[in-house]
């Protein structure tokens, strides 16, 4: 069957089709059907099965006989170690951390935080979660203690399991101190954590509260997978929306196997055994789909890389990765080709290594940039894939089906709507619009298996976020066209999220920040076109009257706010002081005017700006900053 044929057999009859996919996994009960729509428009997906993750990804594989096969290859060109994880070692040691995490507590429906950088006890430690029945939260390493705080405010954890330091090229990142800075801002106290002490930095422990990884599990008896019902939160991963409080986004549990289970043949084409690396973080949505479950549920080797496209120590490390360990698909974001094509243009380091097993490319995260592609397909000899998901549906909803059949590529486009999706463009008013037409990309309910069902004790903001701007859709928050061949294409986000580096990152937050600064009385952040990390947010502050702090200083301080409040991964870095904000007659700020200016585009001059001198002001304020050459 090519990809209409089973696109059509998934459209004339889903519960099938569903139904089918699910035989591939493990069930303590089966279900006995896969769609509840009962209460519609929220639904839900194998609900009366009961499952457990961590079976179907490790144990399972075990006792199938594939004990010795490698399910984990770290690599950490950073800390300059190398070692590997069998399936029947990954079971004893998430096994162990289940059991000593179970005697402290920990049980069935409790949240975990993770804060860990990329190494495999990380990978454990949510399968650890998992083991147990228990909800994790993995919290990205390069978010500042303050972002750590409200998601422990929001989760409300029973523990936080964490490591003492993470490696970025050129400095240590103190998580302890950031942990420890956290927990102090939340209002809510976890029981106790976990902490793994790295060789680079060991931390202070307090006593009482802190428990060492290893001594933790001493003696300890191991724990068995606990079922849990099909519609169990498998885990919350926070993602940025429009204000400053992250959304929650909940990963119910059967659906999560039954589709990243799906996709590891139908989209990136590999068989049990092969090794499949995804070059991202575990805090990330693409860190635990496709670093740690899809490919264990799926019986692959999975490649834990500590490290950067380029840096660590040269561009040539992902060459290196590949033959290395005979990597057969490859996941990563455009960003990364962009800094390795900065690095080495012509592709003079890929001729020393011999990536001959090397099947596709795949890139998603942010908008693949046609350059970055074709530069990619010559220098690798192999087909490049975009595809477009998002944290909340936690795999492609638009991709290139090439286990099912390879689709011709067009430039530009992630290619086309995966089973499960019907994906919609919309006008305002919520109608159909024709190929070629820009508009909302919408999915028509209901998503399919894995997608969130809902956000962490707030479903009237999933309702409200997703819901109810298209009733009987989802809203993605993209704005694109499908063409005659059905082929999709994202265009531009509508809302205030900005991508940086493949990082999703809300502009609004940081305007919260920036409106905190005792002397900034108005500001707007929006994000500017950026060679390398694609989008770069930049600050536009106005001081309140009678400020005597000089502008420079101003824009310091900003910087180091944000870098202090949400992070080093917000990499606010620009900053522009001016005397008023491009406003319309109404009051609001004309953010994608500022946008174009300082990208240096032709622009129309908004019909209903108050007054058009700002923009003169603004254009000059971006001078300075290498900003609004046309
Ligand atoms: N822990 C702590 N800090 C981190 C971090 C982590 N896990 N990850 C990034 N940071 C820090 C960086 O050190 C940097 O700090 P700096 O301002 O002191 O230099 C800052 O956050 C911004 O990071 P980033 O945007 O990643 O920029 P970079 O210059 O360090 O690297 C790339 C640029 C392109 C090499 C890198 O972003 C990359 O490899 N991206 C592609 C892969 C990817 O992870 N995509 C994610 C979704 S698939
Ligand atoms: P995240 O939730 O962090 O994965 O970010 C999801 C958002 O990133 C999407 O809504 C898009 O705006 C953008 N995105 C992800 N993949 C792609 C892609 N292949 N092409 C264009 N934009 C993408």
């Amino acid at each position: 069957m090519g990809y209409a044929e089973v696109y059509g057999a998934w459209q004339n009859d889903p519960e099938g089709f569903w139904m089918d996919q699910a035989k591939s996994i493990d069930w303590v009960t089966p279900p006995t059907k896969a769609l509840d729509d009962s209460k519609a428009p929220l639904y839900r997906w194998f609900a009366d099965a009961e499952v457990n993750t961590c079976y179907n990804a490790v144990d399972r594989h075990v006792e199938n006989g594939r004990g010795e096969q490698l399910a984990i290859i770290y690599d950490s060109p950073v800390t300059h170690t190398k070692h590997t994880i069998t399936y029947a070692e990954l079971q004893t040691r998430v096994a162990s951390l289940a059991g000593a995490l179970r005697a402290k507590g920990i049980e069935k429906g409790d949240r975990v935080i993770i804060y860990m950088p990329m190494i495999p006890e990380a990978l454990e430690a949510m399968l650890a979660c998992a083991r147990l029945g228990a909800i994790h939260s993995v919290v990205f390493g390069g978010f500042a203690a303050n972002e750590l705080a409200v998601r422990i405010d929001d989760a409300t954890p029973k523990a936080i399991i964490a490591g003492s330091c993470g490696i970025e090229p050129g400095r240590v990142v103190h998580y302890k101190p950031l942990l420890d800075g956290a927990i102090e801002l939340a209002k809510h106290k976890p029981d106790f954590c976990v902490i793994f002490q790295r060789e680079q930095e060991v931390a202070a422990l307090i006593e009482g509260r802190d428990y060492d990884w290893h001594g933790f599990q001493a003696g300890v008896e191991l724990a068995e997978c606990v079922p849990v019902k099909g519609d169990h939160p498998a885990y919350i991963l926070y993602t940025s929306g429009t204000t400053g409080a992250p959304k929650g986004v909940v990963r119910p549990t059967a659906g999560h196997l039954v589709a990243l289970n799906w996709t590891m043949k139908a989209i990136y084409d590999v068989d049990p055994g092969d090794v499949f690396w995804a070059a991202s973080d575990v805090g990330w949505v693409v860190g635990h789909s496709y670093i740690c479950y899809a490919p264990l549920i799926h019986g692959n080797t999975t490649v834990v890389f500590e490290g950067k496209p380029v840096g660590t120590p040269d561009a040539g490390t992902f060459w290196r990765v590949i033959e290395e360990y005979n990597v057969k698909s490859f996941f990563t974001a455009p960003t990364a080709f962009r800094a390795i094509k900065r690095e080495d243009p012509k592709g003079e380091m890929i001729k020393n290594y011999d990536i001959s097993g090397l099947r596709a490319l795949y890139l998603a995260g942010e908008r693949a940039d046609p350059d970055t592609i074709e530069w990619a397909q010559r220098i690798m000899g192999v087909p490049v894939y975009d595809h477009w998901w998002q944290t909340e549906t936690g795999y492609t909803i638009a991709g290139n089906p090439a286990g099912i059949e390879a689709l011709p590529v067009k430039i530009g486009s992630p290619t086309v709507a995966m089973p499960g999706y019907d994906v919609q463009i919309l006008d305002e008013a919520g109608h159909q619009m024709k190929p070629g037409e820009l508009g909302a990309i919408a999915v028509k309910l209901p998503l399919p298996p894995g997608t969130l069902p809902t956000l962490w004790n707030a479903e009237d903001r999933f309702v409200k976020s997703y819901l109810t701007t298209f009733p009987g859709y989802y809203e993605t928050g993209d704005a694109g066209m499908i063409d005659e061949d059905g082929y999709l294409y994202i265009m531009a986000r509508t809302d205030d999220v900005i991508n940086v580096a493949g990082h999703r990152l809300s502009t609004g937050a940081m305007e919260e920040v920036l409106a905190g600064h005792p002397d900034v009385g108005e500001c707007a952040v929006i994000g500017v076109t950026d060679e390398l990390k694609g989008q770069l947010p930049m600050g536009f502050v106005c001081l309140n009257k009678g400020c005597e702090t000089t502008p420079e200083q101003i824009a310091k301080d900003c910087i180091k706010r944000v870098r202090d409040t949400i992070g080093p991964v917000a990499a606010f870095k620009l900053v522009a002081v001016v005397d008023r904000l491009p406003k319309t007659r109404s009051g609001k700020i004309l953010r994608a005017t500022m946008v174009k200016i300082a990208d240096g585009q032709d622009f129309k001059m908004p019909a209903t700006i108050d007054d058009p001198a700002i923009l003169d002001e603004i254009k000059e304020a971006l001078k300075p900053l290498g900003y609004a050459q046309c």
